[in-house]
């Protein structure tokens, strides 16, 4: 006897509003040092965390990113650099933040010598993408705070990431140095990724001081349309919030300092990535 058939469930279709099923990962880099990168990794994420879940990851052995969460680094177990150096995966040293969505992968002295000790690994400049490929469905966003440094940490940044905010302290000697850094963005979209998108972000801008209007203008001048419309204005409570350990999100929520990290936030969701010109 031939029984009846069994029934299938129906596959329901996709929905068009499902989240990206790859991250968008930004690294915020500039080599110079002291130019808002860590203030600006650390509080956009905690914005974008709002939107998605996301992942920040703190590439510089200062550990200023860790440390503005109130984690110690010098009181970790592990941290990125037993990642980088090992097989295992980022999510073995993931913590989490009191921000809703935000996870922090940790960094420490240690991963100094990551630098070293990844220079005679085959792909070397690609260690952390192949970590980050694993945890492109679980997060929205993954931002990279990345170190002062055009060394291998940097260069693993820019190879991972699709988009890279450069955030540009306002003050004429900021501007120079800035050739040294395009020149590394421009190596590394001729050779391994050409469709990196590269957007400036003017920092401790002070319209009291004519130096950092003259700057500002500059920086128009010269970027237009890459760069961010959000001006991040020298603002007390942001060199106060890592002391506290906290993002500017929970520190000063109605600060003007908060307010113009959440129109940054909001200007990096709405633009997406930009189309790169052919
Ligand atoms: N808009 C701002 N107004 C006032 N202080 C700021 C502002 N942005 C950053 N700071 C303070 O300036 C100092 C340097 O900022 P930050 O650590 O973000 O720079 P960085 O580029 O990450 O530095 P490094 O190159 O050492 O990693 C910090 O003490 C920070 O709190
Ligand atoms: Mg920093």
């Amino acid at each position: 006897m031939i029984g009846r058939p069994e029934r299938v469930p129906k596959l329901e279709p996709p929905t068009l509003d499902e989240s990206p099923l790859v991250s968008r990962i930004i690294a915020v880099a500039n080599q110079k040092g002291g130019v808002g990168k860590t203030t600006t990794a650390v509080n956009v994420a905690a914005y974008l965390a709002a939107e998605g879940p996301t992942l920040l990851i703190d590439m510089d052995p200062q550990g200023n990113a860790t440390l503005h969460f109130g984690v110690n680094p010098d009181e970790l177990e592990d941290s990125l650099y037993d990642i980088l150096v090992s097989d295992r995966g980022l999510e073995e040293v993931k913590l989490d933040t009191e921000i809703e969505g935000l996870d922090l992968i940790p960094s420490d002295l240690n991963l100094s010598a990551a630098e070293i000790e990844l220079t005679s690994v085959i792909g070397r400049e690609s260690v952390l993408k192949d970590k980050i490929a694993g945890l492109e469905t679980t997060y929205t966003f993954i931002v990279l705070d990345v170190p002062p440094s055009l060394g291998l940490l940097c260069l693993n940044a820019l190879h991972a990431a699709g988009e890279v905010v450069v955030p540009v302290q306002t003050q004429f000697f900021s501007l120079k140095g800035l050739g040294q850094l395009l020149k590394i963005v421009d190596l590394v979209k001729t050779k391994l990724r050409h469709d990196l998108e590269v957007r400036y972000l003017a920092t401790m801008v002070d319209k009291r001081t004519n130096m950092s209007m003259v700057a500002l203008e500059k920086l128009q001048t010269l970027f237009a349309d890459r760069l961010f419309d959000t001006l991040i204005h020298v603002g007390t409570k942001l060199s106060e919030s890592p002391v506290h350990g906290q993002p500017i999100s929970q520190y000063s929520p109605r600060s003007r300092a908060a307010l113009e990290y959440r129109a940054l936030a909001r200007e990096i969701i709405e633009m997406g990535p930009m189309e790169t010109p052919t």
